[in-house]
């Protein structure tokens, strides 16, 4: 896995062979930690054809295992079960044909113990390949490349829960949440970045997706970005001047998509306004709060809106570099954007660049000048997807925070926006 090598720094996960072991325990324990709140029965639903069952997630992570390691590594491994090639292969073309995505949910066997079993097959066996005399650095880096796939589903799996049980009537908590206050919003100041020629990409320090490569120059006109991201109470403004009605806000995908679904207000709002879903259950809507599952259709009608746009995300990057990735992310165990601190009589720096909610910006997912996927199967991980999706940057409220670096690229569709997506508004100034 040639854009995966681990280097002198990727030492916070994989400088030795206990460390290794030990990381692979940790992000499979938290897996199995997020799941503690469920009931057998929420293992099993699909929601949509987006969203995956739990149960699947739970499989797919360990098959990711079995297949990219376990199978060429260890000469004596015995798969657990020769049909869950089939059942649990996501998207990978090469390794060979696959259940239909859109009928995951129609699994209800292997049942929710066997793939238990399963995890726990596929773990022993790991920790025999992890302490096996003879590792490389190749091996390293794709049990490296398998721990943050893992975690790439861990934040699926509460955000596709999050979709299924605001399908439910009952509105049910994945678990009690902290009271969340009425805040008011931070003011919202314009920073200033001059531009000019600067590296964008992966440093060569850290572990990093082929897709974050090469690290390359971009020359950047100045520009400004908004020191916090947009809230509920701001998009409430949008939403109530009649925004989603404002044809010429939109992009025509977006209005046609918009109207053909019949939006007029961002995903888990309530009809009146006023209260929205959240893992905690239904509770009020905060205009403080950073305003999230907006598809890109909405965050770019939102931005034009305001007299503003969405940063490219080489704006984005060039900004993000210069602080803290530092913010709400899984370990907070909020699980729900927050407001950004600070009050009118503290003048805020750039807040919110790491966590709440990923941002949307206006690049289109494609290759960085140079981009070459990984070899093999593995090269399918992010590559064949560039074309027709939005780069999102900074990560969630549900993103692992040993996840998450400043090069690190999200995509999704521009339609979607059942992720923990919002956005940041940027805008050009004269130079
Ligand atoms: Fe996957």
């Amino acid at each position: 896995v040639r854009n995966t090598q681990p280097t002198s720094a990727t030492q916070s996960w994989t400088t030795t062979m206990s460390s290794l072991g030990t990381a692979y325990a940790r992000v499979r324990a938290q897996t199995r930690e997020l799941c503690r709140p469920l009931a057998v029965e929420d293992y099993v639903v699909q929601s949509m054809p987006d969203a995956s069952p739990v149960k699947w997630h739970l499989a797919h992570t360990t098959w990711f295992f079995e297949q990219f390691l376990l199978k060429p590594g260890l000469a004596d491994y015995r798969v657990f079960d020769a049909s869950y090639d089939y059942l649990f292969n996501s998207y990978y073309d090469a390794v060979g044909p696959r259940h239909p995505r859109a009928e995951r949910g129609l699994l209800t066997r292997p049942t929710v113990e066997e793939i238990v079993a399963y995890r726990e097959h596929v773990d022993e066996h790991m920790q025999r390949l992890i302490n096996r005399a003879g590792r490389d650095a190749q091996l390293d880096a794709r049990i490296e490349l398998g721990l943050n796939h893992e975690q790439q589903h861990q934040e699926l799996m509460l955000t596709d829960l999050k979709h299924a049980f605001a399908a439910n009537p009952l509105r049910p908590a994945y678990r009690a949440g902290a009271p969340r206050g009425l805040g008011s919003p931070t003011p919202l100041l314009w920073q200033h970045y001059p531009g000019g020629l600067q590296e964008i990409g992966a440093t060569a320090d850290e572990f990093c997706y082929d897709n974050e490569l090469p690290r390359h120059r971009v020359y950047l006109e100045p520009y400004e970005l908004a020191s916090r991201l947009v809230t509920n109470g701001e998009f409430l403004e949008f939403v109530r001047s009649g925004g989603y009605a404002t044809p010429s806000l939109w992009l025509a995908d977006g209005f046609a998509h918009a109207q053909a679904q019949g939006w007029s207000r961002p995903l888990y709002w309530s009809t009146d306004l006023d209260a929205l879903f959240t893992l905690a259950g239904m509770g009020a809507l905060d205009p403080a709060e950073p305003v999230c599952h907006v598809s890109y259709y909405e965050a770019d009608a939102y931005a034009r809106w305001a007299g503003a746009r969405l940063p490219t995300e080489a704006e984005w990057e060039s900004a993000a570099r210069l602080h803290a990735l530092d913010g709400n992310l899984l370990e907070s165990g909020v699980l729900q954007p927050v407001a950004a601190p600070g009050t009118a009589a503290l003048e805020p720096g750039p807040q919110q660049f790491s966590g709440d909610v990923w941002e949307w910006t206006s690049s289109a997912y494609s290759a960085y000048p140079g981009y070459r996927p990984a070899a093999g199967a593995l090269g399918e991980y992010n590559g064949k997807f560039m074309v027709n999706q939005i780069v999102l940057r900074g990560g969630s409220c549900a993103t692992p925070r040993s996840h998450l670096r400043a090069s690190y690229r999200n995509f999704f569709y521009p339609q979607q926006r059942w992720q923990f997506m919002g956005l940041r508004l940027a805008r050009s100034v004269a130079g």
